[in-house]
């Protein structure tokens, strides 16, 4: 694919571009073209040196999909989509840290997150994201055969990182809701879905939300989970991306992982974030 309208330049050999040379409030069909393909090609971009205010956020958003409301952090006024992610210099834990997808628990998860940054730190704060897609094609047939046939039961629970309720008490910043109903989100995915857009296949099962595979106990599923988890990450399937006041990250969900790294105590991150685009996975 030629790009004439944008710059995109790779982040890693798998995937991840950096964007320049558009303004994302003002894009003609040619230029959201291309800025959707590279979406789809790459699976995160990292367009630099917008100027968003939350109305700009929304919009640019609804290009890739209809808003999904997040349940645990309570939106903005005036905006019920957009949360803010913020860590203050005081606290030591962060939101996001930890490989998942967003929000598999959901029936129908969001096929993209926007991330957009307001406040970085001088060093640190960067996320790292995985390529789920190129981790399964890097599977044997047989570990291939064997998981096209099994589902995921996701959970929000955050059972193997001591439950929600904990880690949401430490992340002070944010204006946190929900938590006691978090067990109740629970649903059941493909662990290898096809995307709709490309075709491709991708495993679709994190140690942060899926509890078990359907129909086996949680102690069966664990080994394998575990296994498929580390698999996902190794460091050739990966980008990092480092953000700047004005970077707005779009990540595909269906072929993706992230984890936000937790390396700036001391200084203030604070960042805008919505998700869009429900999607059945299959
Ligand atoms: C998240 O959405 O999981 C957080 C990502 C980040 O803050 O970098």
């Amino acid at each position: 694919m030629s790009y004439d309208r944008i710059e995109v330049r790779p982040l890693a050999g798998s995937l991840g571009a950096e964007i320049r040379g558009v303004d994302v409030r003002r894009m003609d069909n040619q230029t959201w073209s291309e800025v959707h393909q590279a979406f789809l090609e790459f699976r995160v971009i990292a367009i630099r040196d917008q100027q968003l205010q939350p109305d700009d956020i929304m919009s640019v958003s609804r290009r890739f999909g209809e808003p999904n409301f997040y349940p645990f952090v309570t939106g903005m006024e005036g905006y019920p989509y957009i949360f803010e992610i913020v860590k203050e210099p005081q606290e030591t834990r962060n939101f996001g840290g930890g490989w998942h997808s967003d929000t598999t628990y959901l029936a129908q998860p969001p096929l993209a997150t926007v991330l957009y940054a307001l406040e970085t730190p001088a060093k640190g704060g960067d996320t790292l994201y995985c390529n789920t897609a190129a981790a399964y094609d890097a599977l044997s047939d047989t570990m291939k055969d064997m998981l096209g046939r099994l589902k995921g039961v996701n959970s929000a629970g955050l059972k193997h990182s001591g439950g929600r309720a904990s880690h949401h008490k430490v992340i002070g910043g944010m204006k946190i809701q929900g938590t006691e109903q978090a067990d109740t989100y629970e649903a059941i995915h493909p662990i290898v879905r096809t995307c709709p857009d490309t075709g491709r296949k991708a495993l679709y099962v994190s140690r942060a939300h899926t509890i078990r595979f359907d129909g086996m106990t949680e102690d069966e599923s664990r080994p394998l989970i575990e296994w498929l988890q580390q698999h996902q990450i190794r460091p050739e399937f990966t980008c990092r991306v480092q953000w700047e006041p004005g970077t707005l990250t779009v990540w595909d969900n269906r072929c993706t992982q992230h984890s936000a790294i937790n390396d700036y105590n001391g200084q203030r991150r604070r960042m805008q974030r919505i998700t869009v685009g429900p999607q059945i996975p299959a």
